[in-house]
């Protein structure tokens, strides 16, 4: 039976996907890690540990222990924070991700997961449904890390035949833990705050549009493949994955028809300029191709789950 060791457990993609592997792999066998505390349900369904990726030596320590076969390695600091400590996001990026391809590599995990981002794409890139193969010339850190990130990948694939896999999420939309520092979050943040004071002001321009995806959708996608036969992947950088587009004002439309006196003013920040350099809509047939992913949750389906989960959670109706 394999071992899986999460770190990031308690982040965004973290809290939803231990909870998915543990349905599949068996609670006890799926080692949720993090600097910070868990959401409940990832605490109680198996075992936890605080853990810093930083710290090489407790991280090989703690692999080996556990007889480790697969990591899913998701922390990482996203894009608007990383541009306040540049330097400091390139090292928790970089130094995590180096150590634990060399950990692998020494003592001979199976298959690592790492996730990639649509930041490898800049202002150089084609906006509307960008290939996999394109520039990428990505001006902000976080960006540079991930381009960095998916060479070092495909390098420790081709060299050391380590089996990497890895994706370039695009904004990722969920309700358990809020997202944390990135440029796409507006789009969680906004469900908060229609439901809690039916206003929100947004850090974005209203017609700025970009690649997004329902974390469901993320995290089937994600199993799936981790699951495929390593011989169908042709893509050991990091592969395209899409499901939906849309602006501020279009997911402010669609909240409307739930919440009637809803209302979205637009005051942008720096990170309009990130936005700005990013695609609006991916292509990602290589993905369907080799892996068979697919996308199920429209717009409309997620913003009706994102308003009722929201809402049970902040025990307000709206
Ligand atoms: N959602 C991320 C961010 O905005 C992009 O990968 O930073």
């Amino acid at each position: 039976m394999d071992k899986i060791l999460i770190i990031g457990a308690s982040g965004q993609i973290g809290s939803d996907l231990t909870i998915a592997l543990r349905e599949i792999f068996g609670n006890e066998n799926v080692f949720a890690t993090d600097i910070k505390q868990p959401p409940q349900d990832v605490l109680e369904s198996g075992p936890f540990q605080i853990l810093d990726v930083m710290n090489e030596n407790a991280l090989n320590d703690f692999v080996v222990k556990n007889k480790i076969t697969q990591i899913y390695h998701l922390a990482a600091v996203l894009s608007g924070n990383a541009e306040k400590l540049p330097s400091k996001a390139w090292e928790i990026n970089m130094k995590s991700l180096l150590s634990i391809l060399n950990l692998a590599k020494e003592v001979g995990v199976k298959k690592i997961f790492w996730p990639s981002s649509i930041a490898v794409f800049g202002n150089t890139t084609p906006k509307i449904r960008t290939p996999q193969l394109t520039y990428t010339e990505p001006n902000t850190v976080y960006g540079i890390s991930k381009l960095a990130g998916e060479r070092w990948c495909e390098y420790y694939y081709n060299k050391y035949n380590i089996d990497v896999r890895s994706i370039r999420y695009p904004g990722l939309i969920s309700y358990k833990t809020e997202a944390g520092g990135g440029t796409t979050d507006y789009a969680v943040e906004i469900f908060y705050e229609a439901i809690k004071f039916h206003k929100y002001e947004c850090f974005l321009k209203e017609d700025t549009v970009l690649p997004m995806m329902f974390m469901p959708d993320a995290i089937e996608g994600t199993i799936k493949l981790m699951e495929a036969d390593s011989n169908k992947l042709t893509i050991r950088s990091s592969y395209n994955m899409a499901a939906i587009s849309f602006s501020p004002k279009e997911i402010a439309e669609e909240i409307k028809k739930h919440i009637n006196d809803f209302t979205i003013t637009y005051n942008p920040d720096f990170r309009q300029n990130i936005a700005e350099s990013w695609p609006q809509s991916i292509d990602d047939s290589v993905a369907r191709k080799d892996w068979d992913w697919q996308h199920k949750y429209s717009l409309p389906d997620m913003v009706q789950i994102m308003l009722n989960e929201i809402s049970k959670k902040l025990g307000k109706n709206y």
